[in-house]
């Protein structure tokens, strides 16, 4: 099986995972900057502020600031069509809440897509991935204050009239998603900067939140869309998704909120408008949200051209006895156990079948094209003293996953755009800060404590990507 001749391959890494130099050039700290290492299980600790005698892995990443020139050179070896990264929010304001960007910070992004360019590689950026300026969580309190919403659009704005000649396709919140996993400090952490205090209703001031960010989103969509009608902008969800444990009915109900509860971002950012159940559960939970009218009429004004999503695994719910009525979700301690999919040494469900499913239950629901922005496995790998990597269990995740997807393209008649698994070349773990959770075509020579030559190198699967890609998928 083949898909379409224009169909975007590539691969995919974000800036605070990859570019280091944390403190060049003028780029101020960001949330990803204070943040420590961690273990298979356990989550990275958030610092208050950059301390003496810890390790912040992002500080120094695999330094693809100054070496992305021979990176790219090697991704257009694989045969890259396209390359998606995110902007530094903080390397263009600092702080993140000032007038004027800073023109070292723009300088970098410059170079960084015209040497795509050179390749006929083209760029796919995500505009907040993981990397929001720290300053704006120490002032603002993050994206719980309204400010914070201003403060992005600009941003956005001045990143987008600087390239928009050299960058077409755009996301605005990686995995927004992810924060429905409100009990988790890592998520309110890395999606919003927001950090909860002692006594706090953590959902509420999620919503809240994701509420400044869909009109951030929906407000840069329409801006993008003036400015120069050729750029497609996108949201961007983890699609993880949520099936019913057993045929009970109440697990049914009990999924179907999960997946309500997950998807109501994409909802909204596609839609223009929240979902009705959403409303009614917020008031009945007496959130007391700051939600205008002038706020909901610019939902309307700002959907998005298409979605893209990540897809690394499926969840599963059951329902608990004495549901309440609206079979509220809650992601920290709702999920159980698929018995029918094996799972990666970091626990994650692999279940390749369930992207397949992603493809077919985001096409009737949303009706846009969809792009697989991220997909792959995280594993150890092992260089072998002739400087190789035999990843064949990376090679068997990637080939069952672009299957699936292969059968959602033609036998489903599913507009897929693009596939840019995850990860280009091996980075620092979002979840854990490891360097050893390695999901890359390239293996890059460096340890969880930041020891090694920084040296790349080619794996197995990067030569079987290249063939992936030369066949348009038809060779797996
Ligand atoms: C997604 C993120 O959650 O998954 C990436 O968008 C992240 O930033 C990727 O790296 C894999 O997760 P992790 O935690 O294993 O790096």
């Amino acid at each position: 099986m083949q898909v379409p001749e224009n169909f975007l391959w590539g691969g995919a890494i974000a800036a605070h995972q990859a570019e280091g130099a944390y403190n060049t050039d003028g780029k101020g700290l960001s949330v990803a900057d204070v943040m420590t290492a961690a273990g298979n299980f356990d989550e990275r600790r958030i610092t208050n502020g950059v301390k003496t005698g810890e390790f912040y892995p992002n500080h120094e990443g695999i330094d693809f600031y100054h070496q992305f020139p021979e990176d790219i050179k090697l991704f257009a070896e694989m045969g890259f069509k396209c390359f998606r990264t995110s902007i530094a929010w903080s390397r263009i304001f600092p702080n993140g809440d000032e007038e004027e960007p800073n023109e070292a910070g723009l300088k970098f992004y410059d170079r960084l897509f015209d040497e795509c360019h050179k390749y006929h590689i083209e760029p796919v950026v995500t505009l907040s991935h993981f990397e929001m300026p720290y300053h704006l969580v120490t002032e603002y309190g993050g994206f719980r204050s309204r400010k914070v919403l201003d403060c992005f659009v600009h941003f956005a704005q001045a990143v987008i009239t600087r390239y928009q000649h050299k960058v077409k396709y755009w996301l605005t919140f990686n995995e927004i998603n992810n924060q429905t996993n409100y009990d988790r400090a890592f998520t309110l952490f890395t999606n919003s900067g927001v950090q909860i205090h002692e006594g706090e209703n953590a959902e509420a001031v999620m919503y809240q939140a994701a509420h400044y960010e869909v009109v951030a989103s929906a407000k840069v969509v329409k801006f993008a869309h003036e400015l120069n009608s050729n750029l497609l902008i996108g949201a961007m969800v983890a699609f993880s998704p949520v099936y019913p444990a057993t045929d009970k009915p109440d697990d049914l109900l009990k999924a179907q909120r999960a997946m309500q509860s997950r998807f109501w971002f994409s909802d909204v950012q596609v839609e223009g408008s929240y979902p009705a159940w959403l409303r009614k559960y917020q008031a009945a939970k007496q959130f007391n949200l700051d939600i205008t009218d002038a706020d909901l009429a610019v939902l309307k004004q700002g959907q998005v051209d298409y979605l893209g999503f990540s897809y690394y695994m499926s969840f599963a719910t059951a329902a608990r006895p004495g549901e309440d009525e609206f079979y509220s979700y809650n992601e920290a301690t709702d999920l159980v156990e698929n018995k029918y999919v094996p799972k990666s040494d970091w626990g994650w469900q692999v279940d390749p079948k369930g992207l397949r499913y992603a493809l077919n239950w985001m096409n009737d629901r949303y009706h846009l094209p969809l792009f697989v922005v991220e997909n792959g496995i995280g594993a150890i790998d092992k260089l072998t003293v002739s400087h190789q990597v035999h990843d064949d269990y990376r090679i068997k995740y990637l080939r069952d996953h672009i299957k699936q997807m292969e059968l959602a393209i033609n036998d489903d008649g599913i507009d897929v755009m693009g596939y840019t698994p995850w990860s280009a070349i091996d980075i620092v773990s979002a979840s854990t800060g490891q360097l050893s959770k390695r999901y890359g075509f390239i293996y890059v020579d460096r340890d969880d404590q930041g020891n090694g030559s920084l040296k790349r190198y080619r794996k197995d699967s990067f030569y079987w990507y290249q063939k992936v890609i030369s066949t348009r998928g038809e060779k797996l």
